[in-house]
């Protein structure tokens, strides 16, 4: 990722400390945090300092190396064990998540009673949880090249790209990938209340790779559709369901409804670790409900250069706020992975699905 022109990662481990980029700050102010303990980490989890698939994949993963390099001797595995049930109860529907946190516990599992060895082997997994991550995500914008042609107008929806994950991003990859190859794209970026992740974090993002891209209110993309101003849609997943029905940010359903009804190809972009193997349907992915004052209230940057929350709703109206909805497998076109394009549909999943 490009921030002022420096590489930078969302997420990584200094000793026993976890850095990450504030990301409720973006895109007013860019800073690093960080959390010095595997509790802190997960905090930082639900209360989205970091957020997006991916990155909270690798925020898991690394919070959980933290909370072995912190378990005593006595009770070794018990604090893990008590650790990975906070760690899993920070958000409950990113796949990559319980994927993370999986990978270093089987590391840990694997040296038995050796507690040096087992811290050894954890910090190695979640460095590896991070590594991939980034680098199925660099794949998945080559594989997405061929998707986004000179020229192409693209809608997405809240932030798929470098913030949400490690690096590189998954909706937003072959954007870049196409950005950097020279061809011409313009991507329409859905603002996505209630929390605004494609008005504060995706247009920052492209504006820092220098892509075309405005801004438009959610209700706006069937109009966009309808009148021809977008060639495809690419969004990303939080899960995948081994039917091919796809969880995502909420509104993104509504988005899949209108490109079908105009004949627009859409895309899902995930790395192969958003796929649940055990999930038949995407009924039965777990949909978070957060705050309703995320729907009665928003935060933004005044003139006077405060940051500050203001509410939009009469005093005493109740809001809801579902964080996610499934989009059936039948409204998408195909799914970027870094093992290529599949189709969304059991034939298509099962062969790239990971545990
Ligand atoms: O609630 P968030 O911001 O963690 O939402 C997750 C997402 O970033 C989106 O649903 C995204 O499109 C999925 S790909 C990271």
């Amino acid at each position: 990722m490009n921030v002022d022109g420096k590489h930078y990662r969302t997420v990584w481990l200094e000793g026993r400390e976890l850095a990450l980029i504030n990301q409720p700050l973006l895109p007013h102010r860019f800073e690093i945090v960080r959390m010095p303990s595997y509790r802190e980490t997960a905090a930082a989890i639900t209360t989205m300092i970091t957020r997006g698939a991916g990155a909270i994949g690798a925020t898991g993963a690394l919070g959980m190396v933290q909370a072995v390099l912190e378990a005593p001797e006595r009770g070794f595995h018990d604090f893990i064990a008590d650790a990975a049930t906070t760690m899993r109860a920070t958000r409950p529907t990113a796949q990559n998540l319980f994927y993370g946190i999986n990978q270093v516990l089987r590391a840990v599992e694997s040296c038995g009673d050796d507690i040096g060895a087992a811290r050894e082997a954890a910090r190695h997994a979640g460095q590896e949880v991070a590594d991939d991550d980034a680098a199925c995500c660099e794949a998945i914008g080559q594989h997405g090249l061929a998707v986004v042609p000179d020229g192409a107008r693209v809608s997405t929806h809240c932030n798929a790209g470098w913030l949400a994950f490690v690096d590189w991003g998954s909706a937003l990859s072959p954007i870049y990938a196409a950005h950097r190859a020279g061809r011409k794209v313009h991507v329409w970026v859905d603002e996505t209340r209630p929390r605004s992740q494609g008005a504060r974090l995706t247009a920052w993002e492209l504006g820092q790779e220098g892509v075309s891209h405005a801004v438009i209110a959610d209700n706006a993309a069937g109009h966009m559709m309808r009148t021809g101003q977008v060639d495809l849609v690419i969004v990303g997943s939080d899960r995948i369901a081994i039917n091919g029905d796809v969880a995502n940010k909420i509104g993104t359903y509504t988005s899949a409804l209108a490109a079908k009804a105009n004949g627009i190809p859409f895309y899902v972009a995930a790395p192969t670790t958003t796929i649940d193997p055990d999930c038949d349907h995407g009924d039965d992915i777990p949909i978070e409900v957060r705050d309703h004052d995320e729907v009665r209230w928003t935060w933004g940057w005044s003139d006077e250069g405060r940051f500050m929350r203001v509410r939009t709703t009469p005093d005493g109206s109740p809001g809801h706020n579902p964080a996610f909805d499934v989009t059936p497998a039948e409204l998408v076109a195909g799914i970027i992975t870094e093992r290529g394009i599949v189709p969304a549909s059991r034939a298509g999943l099962e062969p790239v699905a990971r545990r």
